[in-house]
């Protein structure tokens, strides 16, 4: 349901030897909420994604996953909830396409049936589903490396429609498109999240596209949550003092 806590941080901290990236922030993310991330460069917005996916280790405070604290997620366990989307997408460039996007059932295959699907790639039709709807199904037998950064970004999209994970969390999913392509793709990633009823949290350096596809705004600066809102409550006086290069005296 709609009010069912999927992500809970409480007090999460973590230093980069005495550089402090999250200072103690504390968030509620319920199933099926679309979030931004937004904040100046150096915010703490990946560190906090990166923990959220495990990546990274805190130095104090919890984070709960489905009301479960992240440690006690073991192997595959948090693969198979949490999908995460990068900027340079993770994809394997010699492969061809199809191979990239089945890899998103790494989690449930096991090792043995992942590398046979490295030779005849398993589950076919449900591969060329996924590249059919990011409209990249004409190119599944293309090397990854020869595509286009935009064509690159939709088969990592098909990568997670396959893996179908409850949350996915995308770290500045389109900074690397040109303007006409990062919209395209952010209207199909927050369409296909809304779909399958997912949950998705995206940082973005595009106020613009925060505003226009994301129901909650969350602007971090220097480690810390300088508001958590939805949407409609976002000013712009806000918004001027959250990328405020200096503070006032
Ligand atoms: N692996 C690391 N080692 C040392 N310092 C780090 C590391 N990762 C992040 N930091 C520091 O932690 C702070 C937060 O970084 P983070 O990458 O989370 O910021 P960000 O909000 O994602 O910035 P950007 O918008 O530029 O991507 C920065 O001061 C950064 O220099
Ligand atoms: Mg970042």
């Amino acid at each position: 349901m709609s009010s069912t806590k999927v992500i809970e941080g409480k007090q999460i901290t973590k230093h980069f030897g005495r550089k402090i990236a999250l200072s103690s922030l504390s968030f509620i993310i319920n199933h099926g909420e679309i979030v931004a991330l937004i904040g100046p460069s150096g915010a703490g917005k990946t560190t906090l994604l990166n923990t959220i996916a495990g990546l990274v280790p805190l130095e104090s405070g919890e984070l709960l996953i489905d009301q479960k604290p992240l440690p006690s997620y073991r192997g595959k366990q948090l693969a198979k909830k949490v999908g995460v989307i990068r900027q340079q997408f993770d994809l394997i460039g010699p492969l061809a396409v199809i191979h990239n996007v089945l890899a998103g059932r790494l989690a449930d295959w096991g090792l043995f049936k992942s590398l046979i699907s490295l030779l005849v790639p398993q589950e076919k039709g449900l591969a060329m589903e996924a590249l059919n709807r990011v409209g990249l199904a004409e190119k599944a037998y293309d090397i990854t490396a020869n595509l286009s950064g935009g064509e690159q970004q939709r088969a990592a999209m098909a990568r997670l429609l396959i893996q179908n994970p409850e949350i996915i969390l995308a770290d500045e999913p389109v900074a690397s498109l040109d303007p006409a392509r990062a919209e395209d793709v952010m209207a199909m990633l927050v369409n296909l999240v809304s779909e399958k009823r997912q949950t998705l949290i995206a940082s973005l350096h595009s106020v613009e596209y925060a505003r226009k596809y994301f129901t909650r705004i969350i602007g971090i600066k220097n480690g810390a949550i300088f508001f958590d809102l939805p949407t409609k409550e976002v000013t712009d006086d806000l918004l001027a003092e959250l990328y405020l290069l200096k503070e006032k005296a």
